[in-house]
């Protein structure tokens, strides 16, 4: 299968091309679609991401705009991130009332950034790290906490690759992204929690703890990733990822490469088995030193030996 014979992702990129034909451009590029398990991956999700966005009276038309109003908002955040080497916001009071807290925003922008995961190539090797690796750190694995689900992809991704018992609970701060991972998930059994990840306490230990996209979202990662820690059983295994120069409506902690994170990983008790970065500007792999160009970060950890 290529780009052309499959179903969904053509009539994405049609209705691009129609609505912004210079980002349609840029998409093309994306040499993921050369790759045909890729492209089948992809429509696999898109599948049952339309047939859910059909039961709710949505469309591809609607998830198109969301997606480009998520890449206008994140050229706009760029443009002032390039003059002032900064993110425009720095405190988590006010994205929470912004965006977490406001419906209309969280709506388009959970279902744009659901689209970019397989559009942006840099997004896609993340989530691709994420399925290729994660049998690797199944063994034991009796529940799982994810934090900031969001639209909840990566919990899609771990129902269809474990095939055996676990409990899965998610916690997000934003009712609207419950909701939608709600919906999304609807056929599997997740205990939803609203809730700020700081206040979360639980006396359960987790075998598997997902954060895709969350610690740039906080004043003190720090704090956060030692609270991962605590909720962490003795072979616990979590999977992070975070996006290095990347401003957005609600990023408010700027890391600038990949080494920060790891830094920081270490401090909280962890360390790094398995990492990739990603840039969205650049074929390589790695992490590139300019430091306004964003860099993708995934990273499998453990909890470092005494
Ligand atoms: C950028 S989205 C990430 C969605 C998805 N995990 C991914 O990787 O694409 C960030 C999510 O984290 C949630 N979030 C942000 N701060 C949080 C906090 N302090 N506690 C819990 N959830 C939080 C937001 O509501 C949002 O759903």
């Amino acid at each position: 299968m290529n780009i052309q014979s499959s179903a969904f992702l053509p009539q994405i990129l049609d209705s691009i091309k129609e609505k912004n034909p210079m980002h349609y451009k840029k998409l093309k590029k994306n040499s993921a679609w050369e790759d045909e398990m890729i492209v089948q991956r992809a429509e696999d999700f898109l599948h049952k991401y339309i047939q859910l966005l059909e039961k709710q009276g949505l469309n591809i038309e609607y998830a198109v705009d969301s997606y480009l109003h998520l890449c206008h908002d994140m050229m706009y955040e760029q443009i002032q991130f390039v003059e002032t080497g900064k993110y425009r916001y720095t405190s988590f009071e006010e994205v929470n009332s912004r965006v977490y807290g406001n419906p209309d925003t969280m709506e388009y922008y959970m279902h744009g950034l659901l689209l970019s995961q397989y559009l942006w190539e840099h997004h896609y090797k993340i989530l691709e790290c994420f399925y290729k690796n994660i049998n690797k750190f199944s063994a034991g694995v009796k529940n799982i906490l994810e934090v900031g689900g969001g639209h909840g992809l990566y919990a899609n991704e771990v129902f269809n690759a474990f095939n055996f018992d676990f409990d899965y609970t998610m916690v997000d701060i934003s009712e609207t992204s419950i909701e939608m991972a709600k919906n999304f998930l609807k056929d599997r059994d997740i205990k939803f929690i609203v809730e700020d990840v700081y206040k979360y306490e639980t006396t359960e230990k987790f075998d598997l703890i997902i954060m895709g996209e969350v610690l740039e979202h906080v004043e003190d990662p720090l704090t956060l990733m030692k609270k991962l820690y605590s909720l962490g059983s003795d072979n616990v295994t979590a999977f992070i990822t975070v996006p290095c120069n990347a401003p957005a409506i609600d990023h408010i902690y700027l890391f600038r490469n990949p080494g920060e994170l790891i830094a920081l990983y270490n401090e909280a008790g962890w360390e790094v088995v398995l990492d990739v970065a990603a840039s969205s500007e650049s074929k390589k792999s790695t992490a590139v030193d300019d430091p306004m160009i964003p860099i993708m970060h995934a990273a499998f950890l453990k909890k470092k030996k005494a």
